[in-house]
């Protein structure tokens, strides 16, 4: 038996699968960000370890047999989170998560302190890395900074309460911009740019390494019979990967989460700054991969579900199950900034073009449409950086709406695959390394392209039309960059 924990933005996941990848159970546990200032947000690490402890409580509950026998964890994660921890190990402030983007000026400090920065990274400083946070708290909090022993990321803070290690893994590690990506290490020249060295970082392991062992008094407070290894993990874009078998050349997925995230794996290190890819080591040894984020993906159906008092899924459904192009009317989904293409924090979300004919269902749509182009333009962007893809499958929240999914297809241009079973996701993937971890077996032997249940083809009857709402799309944002 093995576990997958993945520690998510709006909760934490957990599964238990057994050695022939058939997951048994699955539970989850809340969780709240806080938003103490606009473009702020902040998660307590305590209740991160309080989630994990409940999922793995409720798992006790329901099914004790089979989690006495767990042999392996793996750990996925949120990424980019700063953890920062004193020298006893205790929390100094909350942590500061992917999604927070107050540290836009220290993103150009770090490029001014370091200006080989992105060869070195193969990634621009964005605010929502790591490195640029620990900049604004040496800025901002220098009593804390000062505290400072070690920094960790959301997962690797949970693994230090599971096993007493400090360890990260290389795909989580390359969203720090402390790390090497090509070379697959920190860097001293990265790290000093932020008043850090190797000290105050975990160790790095490969994703399907053993990275230490559970607690013993926590084995027992689970009732597992065997010691239990915990694997290096991934970032949690990397762990649904390995759930999804994108982990060769080519391959892609989708993720229509709390963010939006266009995947693809390359066989080398393939850096394109220029229009904010993400070029980031993988969960499997000598594999990188590109990715293209959208910080507001299913948050902005969240948005308008919350100003709306319907539900997201609500929303959707009322809809209809074809869907139908706007004729006016644009959304920018912009509402904490953006990373690909633009690398704006400061971006914000509009709605744009409203006539006296709209209501709330030409709102969705429009909030459906402007993710979509959004995506449309994180193709873009991984095209200019050499890469291309025939199909992606599609996973996350959102995914569950076909009317969603079948904008995206068309307005990509490209088949949207829906894997068979349902819990494929980032903790699905971690349970995947970990058990490869506790049996010393290669990944790629393990992480197996799913069965497909659907296919979601474009609609080309709908393609022009879309063609004329993603220009309106894409001519928008430099219209209002200097307005709002
Ligand atoms: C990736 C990113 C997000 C988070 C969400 O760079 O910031 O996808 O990992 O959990």
């Amino acid at each position: 038996m093995y576990l997958g924990i993945d520690l998510g933005t709006s909760s934490v996941k957990s599964v238990l699968m057994d050695d022939d990848q058939q997951v048994l159970a699955s539970t989850s546990s809340a969780l709240q960000i806080s938003r103490p200032h606009s473009g702020w947000s902040e998660q307590d690490p305590e209740s991160w370890w309080q989630a994990t402890c409940d999922t793995l409580d409720q798992l006790k509950d329901s099914h004790p047999q089979a989690l006495s026998q767990v042999k392996g964890i793996g750990l996925s994660g949120q990424m980019h989170g700063a953890t920062l921890l004193d020298k006893n190990d205790k929390v100094l402030r909350p942590a500061i998560l992917w999604n927070d983007s107050r540290s836009e000026a220290q993103c150009r400090r770090l490029e001014a302190n370091c200006p080989d920065s992105r060869e070195l990274s193969g990634n621009i400083a964005m605010p929502g890395f790591t490195a640029p946070k620990l900049l604004w708290v040496q800025e901002q909090e220098p009593e804390i900074f000062g505290q400072v022993a070690k920094v960790l990321l959301p997962k690797d803070y949970l693994r230090l309460r599971l096993t007493g290690e400090y360890v990260s893994d290389i795909s989580d590690a390359s969203g720090t911009l402390w790390l090497n990506v090509a070379k697959r290490d920190w860097s001293d020249e990265l790290l000093g740019a932020t008043g850090l060295t190797r000290k105050e970082m975990p160790s790095l392991v490969e994703g399907s390494d053993v990275s230490g062992e559970l607690r013993n008094e926590l084995q027992q407070k689970w009732g597992i019979q065997q010691n239990v290894v915990v694997a290096g993990g991934a970032g949690d874009n990397a762990a649904a990967a390995c759930g999804m078998g994108t982990v060769s050349a080519a391959k892609a997925f989708i993720s229509l989460g709390t963010s939006g995230v266009l995947f693809v794996c390359n066989d080398t290190f393939s850096p394109n700054t220029q229009s904010a890819v993400h070029a980031f080591g993988h969960a499997v040894p000598n594999t990188w991969h590109q990715m293209g984020v959208i910080l507001s993906a299913t948050d902005s159906l969240q948005w308008l579900s919350g100003i709306s008092g319907k539900s997201a899924a609500q929303l959707t459904d009322d809809l209809g199950d074809v869907p139908i192009p706007i004729s006016e009317g644009t959304f920018l989904p912009y509402l904490g900034g953006e990373r690909t293409p633009h690398n704006d924090a400061s971006a914000r979300g509009a709605f744009a073009g409203l006539n006296h004919s709209h209501d709330l269902k030409s709102l969705s749509r429009m909030v459906l449409e402007g993710v979509a182009f959004a995506f449309k333009d994180n193709q873009a962007a991984l095209r200019q950086a050499g890469t291309d893809f025939d199909a992606a499958f599609a996973v996350g929240g959102g995914a569950q709406s076909d009317h969603w999914l079948k904008i995206i297809a068309t307005v990509i241009d490209r088949p949207l695959l829906l894997p068979k079973g349902s819990e494929l996701g980032a903790a699905f993937g971690a349970a995947r390394l970990g058990l490869c971890a506790a049996n010393g077996v290669d990944p790629e032997q393990i992480c197996h392209t799913p069965e497909i249940e659907r296919v979601i083809e474009p609609i080309s009857a709908l393609q022009a039309q879309y063609q004329q709402n993603y220009e309106r799309y894409q001519a928008l944002y430099p219209a209002l960059k200097e307005a709002i």
